[in-house]
């Protein structure tokens, strides 16, 4: 026998079909024509997958597949449905569902992902699975969150079970209240600006604005303007006035993200208001004074830039009040775990999923990759992965290419043939060298020229070499 299969339709014709067509196949069929029965019986039996109609009487299929999700989650469920419904299947598809056949199908159709559905279920019986169910949000919601937002909240919050990221928890519900400047550093992706909102939420200026201004994003030509606003006439085009940010922040948090990028002259003037906490708008004459909350953030080591005279000392020293340094995800690997099951309850209601769990081969190889965009590079290999995944639960064939050297020595297939020594080692490198150049590529914000500096390589070499590993530039 291939596999139990239970099969629930109303119509006695379909199940008498497809119970003789799987058995003729080799599969024993449990077949129902009331899904109430069926439903009980699911409560007993053990099946390989189970195949349902859509639309029947009492229960339907989507009442099948929660039911299903809940108690036996590793079991496949095939949809059949009308023509008229592909949209409900697809749907369907989106809740988890393992597949969908329309009416009238074709046996051989129906046979394929049958065959299909209890492979899998075979597979996923070898290997156990690390559930994340609803119920786990208040798991996640302890000590290791750092705010009491919900997990379906619109706001992010900051998750992590580190000692690294304990500790900044404390720091910022220490120094939240007060009004001191602090500068959050760290690598790009690392959650800067999440801390940024974190301090700003427990201020006690939360119901005042977070206002944000990104220094590497205004031209240098427009950054003063942009902060301090502008009289009208104060030059060409300048209409009417206008409140800068500052003004825009009074009361609340202004958030100065990649402050290392600000022009040296505009450095003069942040440190007078960081001072006296007053100024004139550009072509005015009064002189504004604003209560404002300062945070800084930057994924430069300032210090070096002081050194090398492209950041001002005296500003420095100014800003950095309270430093926060966030640690690169590959320094913190612990809070993977806790960051991929977040992230599954958050993709699972964004996209309307399914996703019960992963498979720990899954759960290890995430762990093992080095995440050279931190944090922001891991919520989108995820929500990818949920997005593209047609099961319920995510298994190492869900993981994006870079993946595919670890895929490859994991596979049940790949162990049947083993790789020959060199095809090991050459995987390994690439996938070495892949994790260089993309951290390279972060730094100098996907700037060719400076990467192949970085890695002693020439310009057109790096080319070569991003080609054959199948890089793109993917930055701002
Ligand atoms: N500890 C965390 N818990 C949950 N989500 C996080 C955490 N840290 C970062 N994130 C998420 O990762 C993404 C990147 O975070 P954020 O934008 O704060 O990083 P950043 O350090 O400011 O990056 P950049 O230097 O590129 O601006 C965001 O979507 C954020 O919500
Ligand atoms: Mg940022």
């Amino acid at each position: 026998m291939l596999g139990r299969v239970l099969v629930v339709d109303d119509e006695k014709n379909i199940t008498f079909v497809v119970q003789a067509m799987l058995e003729r196949a080799g599969f024993e069929a449990i077949v129902f024509n009331d899904s109430v029965e069926a439903l009980d019986a699911l409560a007993v039996e053990d099946v390989d997958a189970i195949v349902t109609d859509l639309y029947m009487p009492g229960p339907g299929g989507m009442e099948i597949l929660e039911f299903c999700h809940k108690n036996h989650p590793q079991v496949p469920v095939v949809i059949i449905t009308a023509y008229a419904t592909v949209e409900s299947a697809v749907s369907a598809l989106k809740q988890g569902a393992f597949d969908f056949v329309t009416k009238p199908f074709d046996q051989t159709d129906l046979l394929n992902v049958v065959q299909k559905a209890v492979a899998t279920h075979r597979q996923r019986q070898k290997e156990p699975i690390i559930y994340f169910s609803q119920s786990d949000q208040k798991g996640v919601n302890s000590s290791s969150v750092s705010s009491v937002e919900n997990l379906s909240g619109s706001i992010s919050s900051m998750i992590g079970s580190s000692i690294q990221m304990q500790e900044i928890f404390k720091v910022i519900s220490k120094i939240a209240h007060s009004p001191s400047t602090v500068l959050v550093w760290g690598e790009s992706g690392t959650g800067k600006e999440l801390v940024a909102f974190e301090i700003h939420r427990n201020s006690g200026r939360e119901n005042k604005p977070f206002v944000k201004i990104n220094c590497a994003a205004i031209p240098a030509t427009l950054i003063e303007s942009e902060l301090f606003g502008f009289e009208k006439g104060a030059f060409t085009g300048a209409v009417a006035s206008k409140p800068g940010r500052f003004e825009l922040a009074h009361e609340g948090t202004l958030f100065l993200d990649e402050v290392g990028e600000m022009p040296l002259e505009m450095q003069v003037k942040l440190l007078r208001i960081l001072q006296e906490q007053e100024f004139e708008r550009v072509g005015g004459v009064h002189t504004i004074k604003v209560d404002v909350r300062i945070i800084t953030a930057t994924n430069k080591d300032l210090e070096s830039e002081v050194k090398l005279g492209r950041f001002r000392e005296d500003l420095f020293y100014r800003l950095n009040v309270v430093p926060i340094y966030l640690p690169p995800l590959r320094d913190r690997k612990e809070d993977i775990d806790l960051l991929v099951r977040y992230f599954l309850l958050q993709f699972n209601q964004k996209l309307k999923k399914g996703i019960t769990g992963l498979t720990p081969e899954t759960l290890n190889a995430l762990k093992s990759h080095s995440w050279p965009g931190n944090i922001r590079q891991l919520e989108n290999v995820l929500e990818r992965m949920i997005l593209m995944c047609d099961g319920t639960i995510l298994t190492a064939e869900d993981l994006p290419e870079e993946f595919s050297a670890w895929i490859t020595q994991k596979t049940p297939e790949a162990s049947l043939e083993p790789a020959s020594l060199k095809q090991i080692v050459r995987k390994q490198t690439q996938s070495l060298e892949r994790d260089l150049i993309e951290k390279a590529l972060e730094e100098t914000r996907g700037n060719v020229t400076r990467t192949a500096e970085k890695l002693g390589l020439s310009r057109k070499g790096l080319q070569l070499k991003m080609k054959e590993l199948g890089l793109k530039r993917q930055f701002e």
